[in-house]
């Protein structure tokens, strides 16, 4: 459980494109919270940005009172973080249970017994039979795929879960079915999750909360139920667009 708040963040690159234009918004202890926006608004330099792989501008991140800014403390700043990425990540050359101890070891000395023991246990609580554990990544689905980079990504025990497009690649059953495990597994664990996506149905099915970014900034926070009936007009272009794909 992590509280974060993002305080009028503001980033530009070198060619002076300004990507965030003063975002501010308070996430709280065990939340699941999603960030939605068009393609390319910034959800993922947002997401860089709090993990300090990128630097902000102006404004600040904290996290539980620590600064991304404080290098001091970036050590205990970023071990409170896991992330499922996009892409999911895993080491082509690992297998399976190699890629979830690797992840252990970043954050943990013990017996190689002990570490396999813990990979197994998290490769089994997201649902991967043991047959899986030895194959590579290339010879398994992509929903196995995501399902073994969740396992590494809980495996370090984090206090904040960020999921990246966690359904894209996916046909919309599996999509789904991973969506129910996403849930089931921030529920279970207690922690504070972010979840980025331009994915409507997803944010409605994980979160009840959610901020809308465009041009830099958060245009709308609130109740993914509200959405239908908000008077913003950028909501409503939202909402409507992503209403008329879902009918399609
Ligand atoms: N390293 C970088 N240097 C310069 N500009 C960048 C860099 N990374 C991102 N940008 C710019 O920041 C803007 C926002 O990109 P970002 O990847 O955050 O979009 P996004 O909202 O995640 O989009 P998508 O939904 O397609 O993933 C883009 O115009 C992109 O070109
Ligand atoms: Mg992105």
């Amino acid at each position: 459980m992590s509280k974060i708040i993002f305080q009028d963040v503001h980033k530009s690159f070198e060619d002076g494109q300004k990507v965030l234009n003063g975002v501010s918004l308070e996430i709280e202890n065990a939340e699941t919270h999603i960030i939605l926006g068009r393609s390319g608004c910034g959800k993922s330099v947002l997401l860089k940005c709090l993990l300090g792989i990128f630097p902000i501008n102006t404004g600040n991140i904290l996290v539980d009172g620590l600064s991304v800014k404080n290098k001091h403390d970036y050590g205990n700043y970023i071990k409170k973080f896991s992330i499922l990425f996009q892409g999911n990540a895993l080491f082509d050359s690992m297998t399976v249970v190699e890629n979830v101890e690797f992840g252990i070891k970043q954050v943990r000395r013990d017996s190689s017994k002990i570490i396999r023991s813990i990979a197994e246990e998290k490769l089994l609580s997201v649902g991967l039979e043991k047959r899986v554990f030895d194959l590579y990544p290339a010879e398994i689905s992509g929903g196995m795929q995501k399902r073994a980079a969740l396992a590494r990504a809980i495996a370090i025990e984090p206090d904040i879960l960020l999921f990246d497009e966690p359904t894209s690649g996916l046909d919309p059953i599996t999509g789904g079915i991973i969506c129910n495990l996403l849930k089931d597994t921030v529920k279970k664990l207690g922690v504070t999750s972010l979840t980025i996506t331009h994915d409507l149905k997803v944010a409605q099915f994980l979160s009840d909360r959610a901020s809308l970014l465009n041009k830099g900034q958060v245009v709308w926070t609130g109740h993914t139920g509200e959405m239908k009936n908000c008077q913003n007009d950028f909501v409503r272009e939202f909402y409507n667009a992503s209403d008329v794909i879902s009918r399609k």
